[in-house]
This record gives structure tokens, C-alpha cells and sequence, in this order.
């Protein structure tokens, strides 16, 4: 790909990342998790703003696989083909929730949002960490909480919205399997791959570090967000087995988890 210049960046907290893609006026665009108002509980504003924030996340996805094609032409005939497939995906996933979102009483820019992945993943200058970031890492990432939110919005009472989640992650299982089948493929035609990959994780946990929120921060929305208690998401084994994870990779993910005793036999049922 053409180097970035320095136009194409911006600078966050002394991180580096791709400029945010064009947004329209109504939206506000935010730099860090805490300007952004998550909310936390299941109110009726807080479901809007989680149906909000889903739609842009699923424009991000759009823009990033698009971005992909855009970035590196020369790249194989079947790979381009299943970013294109992915692009049509997340445009109608961003199509559902911005149609829920109004159902729900909701608007378009009713909320502050944030292009995180999109100028984390931009940054790399080969497919190959593209794919390993944002595809096998956030969209793997989430597929696990995909799967917590279906049961939330159920239990709270919206079948609809937690059929239109579940809807998404049978496609969400696609983007991460095809990423995964071809790291692999080509790791095994060309090491050096690894490399690359192993580069795409230490970009990840450079930027992850220089943007966490600080003890005390507070968000747009008064959350507390180093007191906060998130939702409890572990690996969602079945849906990643189906991505094409190894059992050795499941294995790993949930030794970082905590389940160290567990992973022989989660592994192997
Ligand atoms: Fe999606
Ligand atoms: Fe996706």
C-alpha cells in the first residue's frame, strides 16, 4: 500500500491512528472511551445508546473492510471477494440497527461516537494484520459478546432485538472463519506471516494501554469507568470452534480467562 502520510493520522494521548473516516454533521465525533456515554444498564435511553453504538461500530466494520480493499489491490482474487461479501454484511447490520434504533424512538447521532477499531486496525500496512486485528481479534472479541447480549435483551424483555443479534453473529462468524483460514493458509505458505501478526497484537496492546481510562475517569454519561463491574464475557467456544479456532487457540483463551482447570475439558467435549 502507498506509506500513510502525515494527513491521513491523528494523534490521541501520544497514540498514533488513522483519521477518522468522513461522518455526516449529526454525529459527534469523540477520542477516548470516556467521552463516549455508555451507560451501563438497561433503561431506556441506555438501550438506545447500545443500539447506536452497535449501528457505528457496524459502519466501522464496513469502512475497515472496504478500507482493506481500497489499501491492497494486488491481494488474491478470493481474499477480495470475501471482503466484498463482509462489506454487504455489515452494511445490512448497520441497516437492522438503525432501523431498531428509530423503532425504539431513537435518532441518528443521538449519541457521541468513536472510531476506535477503525484507526487501530488502518494503521497496519499489510492485510495480513488487518485481518489478524479486526477481524479474528475485535470480531472474534465480538462474537463472545454477542452471544451475552442476545440472552440480555431477552431477559430484559426484547425478543426482537435479541433475534436481530442473534442474526448478526451467525454472520459475524463467517468474517472471523474465512480471516482464520487464511492466516493459515498463507502462515504455512510463508512464515514470515507470524511476524506480521505477532506485530498486529503489540500495535493492539501499545494503543490499548496509551488510551485506557485513567482511575477516577468518569464517561459523557457518569459512569465511573475504572469502578465500573462490565459483563462478565468469556469465550463463546462453540461459536469460535465454528470461526475455525484451533482447540489449542480456544485452550489459550481461556487459560487468559482464568479457567486454566477447565481447559482440557471444555476443550474436548
Ligand atoms: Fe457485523
Ligand atoms: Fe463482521
Amino acid at each position: 500500500m502507498t506509506p500513510l502520510a502525515a494527513s491521513d493520522t491523528k494523534t490521541v494521548r501520544g497514540a498514533v491512528l488513522r483519521r477518522d473516516p468522513a461522518r455526516e454533521d449529526c454525529f459527534t465525533l469523540v477520542h477516548l472511551h470516556q467521552d463516549m456515554q455508555d451507560y451501563g444498564d438497561m433503561t431506556q435511553v441506555s438501550r438506545r445508546q447500545r443500539l447506536h453504538q452497535h449501528m457505528h461500530n457496524e459502519m466501522q466494520s464496513l469502512e475497515i473492510a472496504a478500507q482493506c480493499l481500497a489499501d491492497f489491490p494486488d491481494s488474491s482474487w478470493d481474499i477480495r471477494m470475501e471482503l466484498a461479501r463482509q462489506c454487504w454484511d455489515e452494511t445490512r447490520h448497520t441497516q437492522m440497527l438503525y432501523r431498531r434504533l428509530q423503532e425504539l424512538g431513537g435518532r441518528k447521532g443521538e449519541f457521541p461516537v468513536m472510531n476506535y477499531e477503525w484507526g487501530v486496525t488502518c494503521m497496519l500496512d499489510s492485510l495480513v494484520a488487518r485481518l489478524a486485528l479486526q477481524n479474528r481479534t475485535f470480531e472474534g472479541g465480538e462474537m463472545d459478546l454477542l452471544r451475552v447480549l442476545v440472552e440480555m435483551w431477552r431477559n430484559n424483555g426484547d425478543e426482537q432485538t435479541a433475534d436481530l443479534l442473534g442474526g448478526i453473529l451467525a454472520d459475524e462468524i463467517q468474517h472471523v472463519r474465512f480471516a482464520n483460514q487464511w492466516l493459515k493458509r498463507l502462515a504455512k505458505e510463508e512464515p514470515r506471516v507470524l511476524l506480521q501478526v505477532a506485530r498486529a497484537m503489540a500495535h493492539l496492546r501499545a494503543i490499548t494501554a496509551a488510551l485506557a481510562p485513567q482511575p477516577g475517569d468518569v464517561n459523557a454519561a457518569g459512569v465511573n469507568l475504572t469502578g465500573y463491574t462490565h459483563l462478565d464475557v468469556f469465550a463463546n467456544i462453540e461459536d469460535r470452534r465454528r470461526a475455525e479456532f484451533t482447540e489449542e487457540e480456544i485452550a489459550e483463551i481461556l487459560r487468559q480467562e482464568g479457567f486454566a482447570g477447565l481447559v482440557s475439558h471444555a476443550t474436548t467435549a
